[in-house]
């Protein structure tokens, strides 16, 4: 495979794709949680060029460190006021070396499900034949927009003809250009030198170089590329919700044969980054983004959003949505859970339903199982959270931290003023609200002292439903309790 490794890339991106409609730069709109430019980048690093660029213009300031920012190695190389992918090429090539020699592969930013295998395609029959120019061709069922492939008597490629400058009957014609090509460098240099913008756009077409190319006598050929999605470029927003969703059917399929057990593909999202181990279930309506990263034998939805989230072997998340987390193997999480960022919960730990987490270490085997806030917490090993326990973080200026010990158990509907720490093996009883430190072993309780009043139902709701219930109870002494006693009151 070096020896096929081409002297450049150039990847086209500085178009105000004006068709979009849109105040965010054409190429920075988004499918499979990539940019349509890092889908460019990736599948041209991905044929190993000596050097790759991307030519920018419009919306510079974005684009550049969008792209810097995927690629480090990548060259910007700026194109100026002149218009066209002819000029945006010349303006890569300045940015390359001046001595550059050998193969030049030229692909657009705005094309995102191309793949490096087909490039590698493109470049190995270039060089097989010979070739001066070899440009990918594709024949979908309506060729409206794209420029027509024109061939002469004997079927050679004579010229590439733009939509708004083809007569009738090139119109006709089916045969597309899909704006991806393979060059000799010399002859595209000298070439782009002739380019005039004598057209319907008053703009500076690279596919002008075919004619040119064709009228020294140089061999051009068409590389027929039979997959239509990998050529199909974004233009407009029907067509990148078009090639999203096929992005999407390809990347679950992968999913599928890598072991995944995707339940429903059609209601399934997967970002192109994402892994997911063997035999775990996703179910519909699920949506994985960014980098996360889900083990084997997980159970993951329905009704799921991950983004950028790791789940160890054999977890459940089920109708959750979280973010930039961390799920312990076998842990479980769900139904209607939240996990901010920086919530880590440990090996068979426990995030239950209506529970929020934020900046929240939850360690192995802990349990946080109903309706609570836990936020800027740090929760030790086997501690229980009782059901409807508020971390109260924030007082309005500054967050503070709660420390709850390992086997510490923390009464239902308890408020933890923070910052605090509860120790080990200590027990806060239900209904506290906790504004100082409890120590190890310690029971912390701040509740009122509970009063019985006698005979008030019979005086204060004398006839009602509840006075009768009470008189036919109180023939049962049991019924009257003189005093409560402190109890943990917790929830399992
Ligand atoms: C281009 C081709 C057309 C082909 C089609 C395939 C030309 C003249 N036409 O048309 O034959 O069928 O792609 O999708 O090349 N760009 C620049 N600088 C510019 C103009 C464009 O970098 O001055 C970039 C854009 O950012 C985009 C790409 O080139 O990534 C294609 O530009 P676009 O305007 O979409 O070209 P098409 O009209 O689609
Ligand atoms: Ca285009």
């Amino acid at each position: 495979m070096s020896d096929l490794r081409p002297a450049a890339v150039i990847v086209l991106a500085a178009g105000e794709g004006t068709r979009m409609k849109s105040s965010i730069p054409k190429v920075l709109h988004t499918i499979g949680g990539r940019s349509l430019v890092g889908h460019a980048v990736r599948a041209a690093r991905g044929v190993q060029p000596q050097h790759l660029a991307v030519v920018v213009r419009h919306e510079r300031d974005q684009v550049a460190p969008h792209v810097l920012g995927l690629d480090a190695a990548v060259v910007i190389a700026d194109q100026d006021a002149v218009k066209g992918t002819g000029r945006a090429v010349e303006c890569g090539l300045e940015a390359l070396p001046a001595d550059l020699a050998g193969t030049v592969v030229v692909t657009m930013g705005d094309t995102p499900l191309l793949t490096a295998e087909t490039l590698l395609g493109l470049v190995r029959a270039h060089e097989d034949a010979g070739g001066a120019v070899t440009l990918v061709a594709s024949t979908p069922p309506d060729p409206t927009g794209y420029g027509r492939v024109v061939r002469d008597a004997e079927g050679g490629v004579q010229a590439i003809v733009e939509q708004k400058d083809a007569s009738p009957e090139q119109l006709a014609l089916r045969e597309v250009n899909s704006g991806i090509y393979a060059f000799e460098a010399a002859l595209l240099r000298e070439a782009l030198a002739e380019v005039g913008t004598d057209n319907a756009q008053g703009e500076k077409y690279l596919t002008d170089v075919v004619a040119i190319a064709r009228g020294r006598g140089r061999p051009v050929h068409a590389h027929l590329v039979a997959d239509l999605w990998q050529t199909e470029g974004v233009n407009d927003k029907v067509q990148l919700a078009r090639l999203g969703a096929e992005l999407n059917r390809r990347t679950v399929e992968a999913a599928m044969r890598a072991g995944a057990i995707v339940v429903d593909p059609a209601t399934t999202w997967l970002d192109a980054d994402v892994t997911i181990g063997r035999d775990t279930v996703v179910h519909p309506g699920t949506q994985i983004h960014g980098a996360s990263t889900i083990g084997s034998d997980c159970v993951i939805g329905p009704d799921t959003t991950l983004t950028d989230v790791e789940v160890g072997d054999g977890a459940s998340v089920v109708r959750t949505q979280a973010e930039l987390a961390v799920v312990g193997p076998g842990a479980t999480v769900g139904p209607f859970s939240f996990l901010r960022p920086g919530t880590r919960l440990g090996a068979g730990g426990k995030i239950g339903g209506f529970v929020e987490t934020k900046n929240a270490v939850i360690g192995d085997g802990a349990k946080v199982p109903h309706l609570t806030y836990c936020g800027d917490a740090m929760i030790g090993a086997g501690a229980n959270i009782g059901a409807g326990t508020i971390f109260a973080n924030y007082d309005g200026v500054t967050k503070g931290r709660t420390e709850v010990g390992a086997h510490a158990f923390v009464g239902s509907n308890s408020v933890v003023v923070a910052p605090r720490t509860i120790g080990a093996g200590a027990y806060v009883a239900a209904g506290s609200a906790v504004v100082s430190d409890v120590a190890p072993g310690q029971l912390g309780v701040t509740r009122a002292q509970q009063r019985n009043v006698d005979g008030w139902v019979a005086r204060r709701r004398a006839g009602t439903a509840s006075d009768t219930a009470a008189r036919e109870a109180s023939a049962d002494p049991a019924a009257v309790d003189p005093q409560s006693t402190d109890t943990e009151g917790g929830t399992r």
